[in-house]
């Protein structure tokens, strides 16, 4: 434990906002052959292990995942916390909040119609001395920082896995599968030529304001519409209200994933990038967020490729972020899929 997130647990016993993760969740219906994996045992390196991961993972293009590593719990609870605070600070306008933002970069704070954000990324302190993240003051930087590190460990693993097997399948059929270097791709670690990560951390506060909705309504509500994430893979810890919405391949249903975690599990699931590289072995995961009744905080790494555009993102998010579904077609190109 660090001494910053000593200082940050002794502060939040004086000032506990009340993360109130979902106290009993759901199970697993029974036509899921879902099955919760441990994050230490990602690192048992058991053909076994390797098998039951990439079978979910190629049926579901999702996995549950238990974070079982309890110094890391604490740095998601803090994490969450202080993002909490951040975000309904009395004392910190709309316009002092944007002061952290760097349009250009994704970096810093956002402010839609449905939510506010915080998009962080990571560099090579050595080599950039002269970027300005722009944190909040006070230990933001750091309990974020290693929540950043921390998920990006387990995608890196999880990726390394499903990716040894699928060239397992195309050894198979005597084909080659392409080698990803995600180093190359800027995709992990800090980038040594001055740049930041194309990865990012993005802590999401959903309003969740929709009053005088009747149940029948509020079912109709969606914070973020259905689309796939860019980049290799996405990992979303718990929240601490429900929202996530995934959409199942076989059974051509939305379910709301989030009500079956427990407080500690994550979601980690197949982004537009694995599904191009693996020829739709694994399938990228149509997602949305839909409604609450409360104020939900949720923190998503996505492992992305330093190959996205400003104009691919301009394609995937589109005008007033009403967020579709885009893929890409058999020439390369991201098209507009239509859907329902
Ligand atoms: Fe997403």
């Amino acid at each position: 434990m660090s001494v910053a997130l000593d200082i940050v647990d002794d502060l939040l016993s004086l000032f506990e906002t009340g993360i109130d993760h979902v106290k009993q969740p759901a199970l697993f219906p029974d036509y899921l052959s879902l099955k919760r994996v441990p994050v230490s045992s990602l690192y048992k390196d058991t053909d076994n292990a390797k098998e039951k991961i990439s079978e979910m993972f190629a049926k579901y293009g999702f996995l549950i995942l238990e974070n079982d590593i309890p110094m890391k719990q604490r740095v998601v609870k803090s994490a969450e916390e202080l993002s909490l605070r951040f975000f309904n600070d009395p004392a910190m306008n709309v316009a002092d909040k944007m002061k952290r933002y760097h349009t250009d970069k994704e970096l810093g704070y956002a402010n839609t119609t449905a939510k506010e954000a915080f998009h962080i990324k990571v560099f090579d302190e050595c080599t950039h001395k002269d970027i300005q993240h722009p944190f909040p003051g006070g230990e933001f930087e750091s309990v974020l920082t290693e929540v950043y590190f921390f998920l990006e460990s387990i995608t890196k693993r999880v990726f390394e896995i499903v990716m040894s097997k699928y060239e397992e399948e195309k050894k198979k059929e005597s084909r080659s599968a392409e080698k990803i270097d995600l180093n190359a791709f800027r995709a992990i670690g800090t980038p040594k030529d001055g740049r930041f990560s194309s990865s990012l951390l993005s802590v999401f506060c959903y309003r969740n304001t929709h009053t005088c909705l009747n149940d029948k309504d509020a079912a109709k509500v969606v914070n973020c519409n259905a689309h796939v994430d860019q980049g290799f893979l996405s990992i979303e810890p718990c929240p601490n209200v429900t929202g996530l919405e995934v959409f199942l391949f076989a059974t051509k249903e939305w379910i709301r994933i989030d009500q079956f975690l427990q407080k500690h599990d994550l979601v980690l699931f197949c982004s537009e990038t694995t599904e191009r590289i693996t020829q739709s072995y694994y399938r990228g995961v149509l997602h949305r967020v839909g409604a609450n009744d409360a104020q939900r905080l949720s923190m998503v790494y996505k492992m992305r490729h330093k190959d996205i555009t400003p104009d691919d993102m301009k394609l995937h998010f589109g005008p007033d972020e009403q967020h579709a579904f885009y893929q890409y077609n058999e020439n390369g190109d991201l098209v507009k899929l239509s859907f329902e």
